[in-house]
């Protein structure tokens, strides 16, 4: 397949990708867990890459859920100090390519040295006007929506917002996507049926894309794939096919 099946006036403003199955790629080769994140880390920089290239405006990869500091401690360090390497390694890549990046999550929840490194980064990429790069770490969906109705909550008991102006916008402007569109096309790797905790409000009319490929053999092809899938769908919204024509 090539990029020229694709329709570069129809592409998806915003992919999300559920990065899933780093695990079972080293189990199938005999390697340790972490050798499948390394791969991983490979396969994020290629995505982000091409997704530049097409011209996908708005990129956000689950890279650490709210769910993941339950696993053993060696590997969530391990997971840290790779994103650590990672990050110093790819601002380079990252202001050639026009990338500008930013992340979503409990961050305060990260070890001092990620949240360092990530600030430094999303500073030194902020001018970038190419493909916003959103990177979710420490996310899970429960607790953006907790903590978006905690603050609105707060804001109605001060009387600075009344109960009857709330609203979708006004929601989303608490929720820690507040810049970024809704989700357009949503894909899960590994064979997984499942959305684990990611993006809930923001999913509610993205096309989801399922495949069995595990994370770190995602490739240019794969997202090509997945973003020709999208572009066969009929997105209705809730409307008639007819009423579209
Ligand atoms: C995804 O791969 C990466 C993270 C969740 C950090 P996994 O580590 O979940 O891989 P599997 O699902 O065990 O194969
Ligand atoms: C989802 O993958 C989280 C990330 C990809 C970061 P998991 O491997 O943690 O999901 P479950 O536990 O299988 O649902
Ligand atoms: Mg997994």
């Amino acid at each position: 397949m090539n990029t020229k099946e694709l329709n570069s006036n129809e592409l998806p403003q915003h992919v999300a990708i559920i990065m899933d199955g780093n695990g079972r790629w080293a189990q199938k080769q005999g390697k340790l867990r972490i050798r499948g994140h390394e791969a991983g880390a490979e396969a994020v920089r290629k995505t982000v890459e091409s997704a530049a290239k097409l011209g996908i405006k708005h990129l956000t990869l689950y890279a650490f859920s709210t769910e993941n500091w339950r696993r053993p401690k060696t590997e969530v360090t391990t997971l840290m100090g790779l994103l650590v390497r990672s990050l110093r390694k790819e601002l380079e890549r990252m202001t050639e390519n026009n990338i500008r990046l930013g992340a979503i999550g409990s961050l305060e929840q990260l070890p001092k040295k990620v949240q360092l490194e990530l600030n430094e980064v999303i500073l030194k990429t902020q001018d970038n006007t190419g493909t916003h790069l959103t990177l979710a770490l420490s996310y899970g969906a429960r607790e953006e929506i907790k903590q978006a109705v905690i603050e609105i909550s707060q804001k109605v008991k001060n009387n600075i917002i009344p109960v009857e102006s709330i609203d979708e916008t006004i929601i989303n402007k608490h929720l820690y996507t507040q810049n970024l569109p809704d989700v357009d096309l949503l894909i899960r790797t590994s064979g997984e049926v499942r959305i684990s905790n990611f993006l809930l409000w923001q999913i509610a009319y993205a096309e989801l894309y399922f495949t069995d490929e595990l994370w770190p053999d995602f490739n240019e092809q794969s997202l090509h794939k997945a973003i020709l899938s999208y572009q066969k769908r009929e997105r209705r919204f809730g409307k008639t096919s007819e009423q579209l024509t």
